[in-house]
């Protein structure tokens, strides 16, 4: 079977793919940082030409008022066979704290099987996998079973600012049967894991002003309201002692879990003493009613990301300090909207401010959350694929972080997604020492090639 070729070059070539890989990961595209603007389009290039070196008809990169974005077709298959939409990015988070890092970020470096960069997992490494699985099959065969389109972002950490804005002015362009992203993980080393749900986030800045300069605390302490104790009683005021988040209308839109669901979730190997050891803490701590897996994969929050104001200096200063700040974001469950969160959640935070301080809210990015489909075709194509590259059925799993563009390809596109990951736990995404497995890295290169034939046997209608 031809089939069994691709896999053969795929097992023959794996050392070059990493290879590569490493070559991209020299490119420190961190989005969030100005001084970076160049590598990011250095990243684009390189993988503008690395598509094309696959054997890609067309590749091209598209300006945008941030970073660059990747658009590259091949749909030689024809409008009678599916047409496969692939999303990745290639920018990467911050790396500090630096010092912790053992090798530099951004010199590559391969210990105990594992690859060892920032972007390694999150999402370069995932993200090149299907550009490999494209370029094997057309060496194999010298065409694709299906018509396939890429579109790799580079402000994916920011937010993704000007991505839906893209899309939507290229519908046509970017017109697809289903969307495949590799950039999520799997349950367990071992355990290949097929995602279908997301949360969605939104994000705000709480400034608290209070006197118009920092006030001697003995002068003056007692007659004013301290802007940090206005901020505390502020956060304190979000949740209750179970967990639940006050904020009136929060939960109207959540979705539920089944009971088949809550059922799925327990029958994974999931050990509460080991994640509570791994993390360091001496409980877990949640929503009432929830065990953790739910609690993380479908159930919203409201976590305080970062709170200052005042001395935080050596020693002891006595003062009362002019303001204090909170950064809080909510992780949202299916089905709420982030904007009407935003709003909901501002709106209380007005009420329930303290009097003598001014209280201004500002809103930063958010992102939808997205379920797809389990019983969707493409999702059992998937499931043989995964079992293809791994070895192994896979199970299907909800992740807690957010990919926003999955509810866009659904709004615009009206195509699902495949969240196809190979990312484990520990993988330390946005921390030091970020790796990637290298037996994942290779086995998604043969789930994401063996995807595309599965796909193919299924009629562009059906997809669809
Ligand atoms: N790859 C992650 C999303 C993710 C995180 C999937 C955890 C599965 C588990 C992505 O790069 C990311 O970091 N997303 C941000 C989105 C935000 C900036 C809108 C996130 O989840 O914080
Ligand atoms: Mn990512
Ligand atoms: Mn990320």
């Amino acid at each position: 079977m031809a089939n069994e070729e691709v896999m053969a070059r795929i097992d023959s070539d794996r050392e070059r793919y990493v290879e590569e890989l490493m070559e991209l990961l020299r490119i420190p595209s961190i989005s969030t940082l100005t001084e970076h603007r160049p590598d990011m389009q250095r990243a684009a290039e390189w993988l503008r030409d690395r598509l094309l070196a696959a054997g890609v008809s067309s590749a091209e990169i598209h300006k945008t008022p941030g970073c660059p974005l990747v658009y590259a077709e091949h749909l030689e298959a024809g409008p009678d066979r599916p047409t496969v939409l692939v999303y990745g990015h290639y920018d990467v988070q911050p790396v500090d704290p630096l010092h912790l890092w053992e090798t530099p970020p951004f010199e590559p470096d391969v210990r105990d099987g594992r690859l060892y960069a920032r972007g390694a997992v999150d999402d370069k490494g995932q993200m090149y996998m299907h550009v490999k699985a494209v370029e094997a099959i057309l060496l194999a065969r010298g065409e694709l079973p299906v018509n396939v389109k890429f579109l790799l972002e580079g402000e994916e950490e920011l937010g993704s600012e000007h991505l839906d804005a893209f899309i939507e002015a290229h519908t046509d362009l970017l017109s697809c049967d289903v969307a495949v992203i590799s950039d999520t993980g799997m349950f367990a080393e071992g355990l290949p894991s097929i995602t279908y749900g997301l949360r969605g986030l939104t994000y705000i800045q709480v400034d608290v002003y209070g006197p118009s300069s920092d006030l001697h605390s003995g002068s003056y302490g007692g007659s004013v309201m301290n802007p940090a104790e206005a901020a505390a009683r502020i956060v304190a005021g979000l949740k209750d002692a179970n967990g639940r988040i006050l904020v009136p209308g929060f939960y109207d839109r959540v979705l539920e879990l089944t009971e088949q669901e809550r059922e799925e979730f327990r029958a994974l190997p999931f050990d509460e003493a080991e994640y509570v050891r791994d993390l360091g803490v001496s409980a877990t701590y949640g929503e009432t009613g929830f065990t953790t897996l739910e609690r993380t994969w479908a159930r919203p929050t409201l976590e305080i990301n970062g709170v200052w104001g005042g001395f935080t200096g050596e020693g002891s200063k006595t003062v009362l300090p002019a303001e204090a700040h909170v950064k809080i974001s909510c992780r949202l469950a299916p089905d709420q909207d982030p904007d009407e969160i935003r709003d909901l959640l501002t709106n209380y935070i007005h009420e329930i401010a303290p009097p003598g301080v001014r209280v201004e809210i500002v809103p930063m990015h958010g992102g939808k959350p997205a379920i797809v489909p389990l019983d969707h075709p493409a999702m059992s194509a998937a499931s043989r694929a995964m079992e293809r590259g791994f070895g192994k059925r896979p199970v299907f799993i909800r992740e807690g972080g957010s990919i926003p563009v999955v509810a866009t390809f659904a709004k615009a596109l009206g195509a699902p997604t495949i969240l196809m990951g190979v990312g484990l736990p520990g993988e330390n995404a946005h921390a030091p020492n970020e790796w990637l497995l290298l037996d994942n890295f290779h086995n998604g290169i043969r789930s994401a090639a063996a995807l595309l034939d599965e796909l193919a046997a299924l009629a562009p209608a059906a997809v669809g």
